[in-house]
């Protein structure tokens, strides 16, 4: 966020950054032009930290809302940055992938660094452009070509009576005031000052003054259109979706983006490269994953793979010794920290796979590997679930010396072309249900698995998935015209056993309604509702189903009237036992 007009700074941007904290808020910190630079920072959430910024004086200001993605939650690590000599704050929002060569150089060159995040060599960089350039604008449009990765800007500094934006890949957005502007990574903290809204390009750099806003892209002058938005606080919260549910399966493609990029050889923990055998424990949805992952790695590495819920496996440990994998999206899951813990006492190596930089599992365990989803406000996991499989998918790769290196490269167009598909008369099937099965094979399985917890925790409909050659052996007897089965039939060799097993559903009355592939016409004829997906790689073809099941969940639980994001008895993060 940040100001530049005829009020103080630091009170708007404050209360700016309050409206931010949904896209995260483990801390936060404002820094404004008086003379010198005047700056506050901590760790924590802004909206109950007793130690506001709104005191700092002065009518140009910037301030940054936290989601940890390098460097802990630390006051040191919240943003603003600043360049050596105290003259230039920056403030960032995404990653710059190549800040550990970036910050080789610089401090090569001399520079000090305080943090340990990615964003300060962004101000250090400035720095020196700066000493040449004398200009700010020309400063910063010195230095952007050198960043890879994703960026929202926001810089000032001493001497400067403007602000200067530039984004590519990350949001950011300019509000035209009377007499004043504003920039933040959404409409949210702006609607409070001005429903008039430029949008900047990627690649377009921007300087922000009292009198107007002059925007480069590639040097050149370009303009922008001012639009009106006409959106309700709330809703630009969701960033205009009804539920911030739908909103972070629609970020899903980003989230597998960013996700696998995250993950390299540097980053890649080096038991995990060649594990003799390995145990994950996880909870949930992250227990669901664990298990599409055993049925991967088993097959595409021959690693037998231990899978657990953690919450057995505290008091139930079982006999093993090497590479123990704790999954958490939160980061927070009791079972799966204490569990985690057994392991170490056991003298096992402990690896976490978390989307919370900072959070207590990546304190506890000999490793990390962070997912990239970003903040996950809906209870149901998501975006974090296929974030998990892109770190878990990569781990494969790596494995298998980059056997899967284009296919998780295209993992996200895969998810995109089935976010728009039409489920409705899935939909209507079951809202009547009184339970809904989900059944598949291979990894499919715990695909179904995931399927019918989503549909549970948000529908509150009864749901369970089952291996499909499970459901003979007893739940058939629960088999009626209401209680519809979804099956997921995919090419390969269970195809036809999956078409028996559909069959035999079919002769005991249950409705059933099948995800497969375009064009199958014998797996069309023999369902009642017939859902065709884009034939791909085994790998992407687990999260297109993914996705159309977590549609479907959260389709049904609209057309019910559930509160989709806040799901009754639950919560975002399981911390107690
Ligand atoms: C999934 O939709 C649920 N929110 C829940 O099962 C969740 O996956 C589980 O509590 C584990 O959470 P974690 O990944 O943060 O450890």
């Amino acid at each position: 966020m940040g100001y530049i007009g005829r009020r103080e700074a630091a009170p708007i941007i404050v209360e700016g950054l309050k409206k931010l904290e949904y896209r995260g808020y483990d801390s936060f910190g404002v820094a404004t032009i008086s003379g010198g630079i005047e700056l506050d920072k901590h760790q924590g959430r802004i909206s109950n930290s007793s130690r506001s910024a709104a005191h700092l004086k002065g009518k140009i200001g910037i301030g940054h809302t936290r989601w940890a993605t390098h460097g802990v939650p630390s006051d040191t690590n919240a943003h603003p940055h600043m360049d050596c000599s105290n003259r230039i704050a920056v403030v960032h929002n995404g990653i710059i992938e190549n800040y550990a060569e970036l910050k080789r150089q610089l401090i090569a060159r001399g520079h000090i660094f305080r943090s340990e995040t990615d964003t300060e060599v962004v101000a250090h960089l400035i720095e020196e452009a700066y000493e040449v350039e004398k200009d700010l604008l020309a400063a910063v449009q010195k230095i952007v070509p050198k960043l890879t990765g994703s960026y929202a800007l926001l810089v000032i500094a001493i001497g400067e009576d403007r602000i200067i934006a530039a984004r590519y890949a990350s949001p950011l957005v300019l509000g035209v005031g009377d007499g004043e502007f504003f920039a933040a990574s959404d409409m949210m903290p702006i609607l409070d000052h001005t429903d008039r809204a430029m949008y900047l390009e990627d690649g377009d750099i921007a300087s922000i003054s009292e009198v107007g806003v002059e925007i480069f892209h590639e040097g050149k002058p370009v303009k922008r259109p001012v639009e009106l938005i006409d959106w309700s606080q709330e809703d630009t919260k969701k960033g205009g979706f009804p539920h911030y549910m739908l909103k972070e399966i629609y970020e899903q493609p980003q989230a597998f983006y960013n996700s696998v990029r995250a993950i390299t050889g540097e980053t890649l923990p080096a038991p995990i490269r060649n594990p003799g055998s390995v145990t994950v424990i996880a909870c949930g949805s992250s227990y669901n994953a664990g298990l599409i992952f055993k049925y991967l790695l088993e097959d595409s590495c021959a690693i037998p793979l231990r899978l657990d819920f953690a919450s057995e496996f505290k008091y139930f440990p079982p006999p093993i010794q090497g590479l123990v994998i704790g999954i958490s999206q939160s980061g927070e899951t009791a079972d799966t920290i204490s569990a985690l813990k057994q392991a170490k006492e056991h003298n096992c190596t402990t690896l976490a796979i978390t989307n919370v930089l900072g959070s207590s599992i990546s304190r506890s365990t000999d490793f990390t590997l962070f997912m990239r989803a970003g903040p996950e406000i809906s209870v149901a996991a998501t975006k974090s679930f296929i974030a998990q499989l892109a770190v878990l998918m990569q781990i494969i790769n790596f494995i298998r010396d980059g056997e899967f290196e284009e296919v998780l490269r295209n993992g996200h167009r895969a998810i995109e072309e089935v976010l728009l598909m039409d489920l409705s008369e899935a939909v209507e099937l079951c809202i009547n249900a009184r339970s809904i099965y989900y059944v598949g094979r291979g990894p499919f399985y715990p695909v179904s698995l995931e399927g019918a917890l989503k549909m549970k925790e948000i529908s509150y409909i009864h749901a369970e998935g089952y291996a499909a050659g499970e459901l003979k052996h007893g739940p058939f007897a629960l088999l009626s015209k209401e209680t519809p089965v979804i099956a997921i039939c995919m090419p390969g060799e269970t195809y036809a056993v999956m078409i028996s097993n559909i069959k035999e559903i079919n002769a005991r009355g249950a409705p059933v309604i099948a995800l497969g592939v375009e064009g199958d016409l014998e797996l069309a004829e023999v369902v009642d509702i017939f859902i065709p997906l884009p034939e791909t790689h085994p790998f992407l073809q687990v999260l297109t189903t993914l996705v159309v099941l977590q549609l479907l969940a959260y389709h049904t639980a609209v057309a019910l009237n559930r509160d989709v994001d806040k799901p009754r008895n639950l919560a975002k993060s399981v911390t107690v036992e």
